[in-house]
């Protein structure tokens, strides 16, 4: 074909991309040029010894990554969601409940999944802002010794707050529940040792802290959880983890077909992170830019969502000031080149949210700051600058 379908993926890319915009997204996020030119190569089996190869190094270097030598990581042809109905399906008893912490949407998508799979949610939620304090959790899983799992958000995307994960985790544990994990907006740029903080399920989602497009799903899982599973019927199939681990030990492969670009992209980046000096400059780098973009609002003059001591790595979420629309300091930051993300559900008109995840150098970062400034001032804002 060549030449001859030049002219329709011109038409698309003109559907798609009518005007160059730089991402400050929640999420698809741009991704590296290495991922997207590993992703346009030709397909091939994923029965065949090149997937098995591909799927091996891309599991063992994800394992490495959260520090599970005894949590088996597993790949998922789905988004993020699909592993936290995975947990509840896979590892709560029917009709058992769950502990669901809510710091914001994310969270509240947790207990719908835990309610729409025949499981009771009991909740501990906190205000917009805040994050959720071991002794709080502490003191809600001695009034419900009942639950079998507690459910924490690590990274709220809808409010830029990170949770305490490692003392969250420590105090579940204490009271002897599993520990389910949503790293969909962490992983990547927030430290997970899996094994070390006692975690029983951890998922993220490749569009996020990864940097690579949407579709793949990563699930952690430890033997704990694994070994329940077990005597858990009617697991589905789609989500069935323990289908997925017996392929994977059978034939490092998936029950059914898995987005290969998708993993080939994110093996990519893991041997980036290698080559940018290991996981712990990786994350550096992310804290970084997190400080930058942090600072750069604060300098204007803007106050964030998030409590001081707990903010995200990976997105920053700022109050619009009074009589300020936040969506349309969103749109008219869009109109200026860069796609920064309103701000989520309830939150749309009264805040915006910069992302910071995926391929963003650093130059970009001083550059949306620039236009958030310019966008104030033409809104007639006067803060305290
Ligand atoms: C914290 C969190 N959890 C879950 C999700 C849902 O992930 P996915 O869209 O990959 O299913 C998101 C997506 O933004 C998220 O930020």
């Amino acid at each position: 074909m060549g030449s001859v379908g030049r002219g329709v993926v011109d038409e698309l890319y003109r559907l798609v991309w009518p005007k160059p915009l730089k991402l400050f997204t929640a999420g698809p996020v741009a991704c590296f040029p290495e991922v997207l030119e590993v992703m346009r190569f030709q397909m091939f089996s994923h029965r065949s010894k090149e997937y098995r190869a591909l799927h091996k190094d891309t599991v063992e270097r994800l394992s490495r990554f959260a520090g599970a030598v005894d949590g088996v990581a597993l790949l998922f042809p789905s988004s993020g969601t699909g592993i936290m109905e995975a947990s509840v399906r896979n590892f709560v008893t029917a009709g058992g409940s769950v502990l669901t912490t809510i710091i914001g949407e994310f969270g509240s998508r947790y207990r719908e999944a835990v309610e729409s799979n025949g499981r009771k949610a009991v909740v501990l939620e906190k205000e917009a802002g805040e994050p959720v304090l071991p002794e709080e959790l502490d003191e809600s899983l001695r009034k419900h010794p009942e639950v079998e799992a507690v459910t924490i958000t690590y990274n709220e995307t809808s409010t830029g707050v990170l949770n305490p994960l490692r003392e969250l985790a420590r105090v579940s544990k204490d009271h002897g529940k599993l520990v389910f994990v949503d790293a969909v907006s962490a992983m990547g740029a927030a430290d997970i040792k899996f094994d070390e903080w006692g975690l029983d399920v951890v998922f993220t989602s490749s569009q996020k802290a990864f940097g690579v497009p949407p579709g793949l799903a990563v699930g952690i899982f430890s033997r704990e959880a694994l070994k329940k599973a077990e005597n858990i019927p009617d697991r589905g199939w789609y989500f069935d983890v323990l289908k997925y681990l017996q392929y994977q030990e059978k034939e490092w492969s998936t029950p059914s077909t898995p987005p290969i670009p998708q993993i080939m992209g994110l093996n990519v980046m893991l041997r980036i992170v290698d080559l940018m000096g290991g996981k712990d400059s990786w994350l550096s780098m992310y804290s970084e830019r997190a400080s930058m973009v942090r600072e750069g609002v604060r300098d204007l003059g803007l106050e964030l969502f998030a409590r001081k001591g707990y903010e995200s790595p990976t997105i920053t979420s700022i109050k619009a000031p009074q009589g300020i629309d936040g969506y349309e300091v969103y749109s008219r930051v869009r109109e200026k080149g860069y796609e920064i993300a309103a701000g989520y559900g309830k939150f749309k008109k009264t805040s915006f949210r910069v992302g910071h995840m995926g391929y963003m150098p650093k130059e970009y970062i001083e550059e949306v700051l620039n236009s958030i400034k310019e966008v104030l001032d033409e809104l007639g804002w006067v803060g305290r600058r």
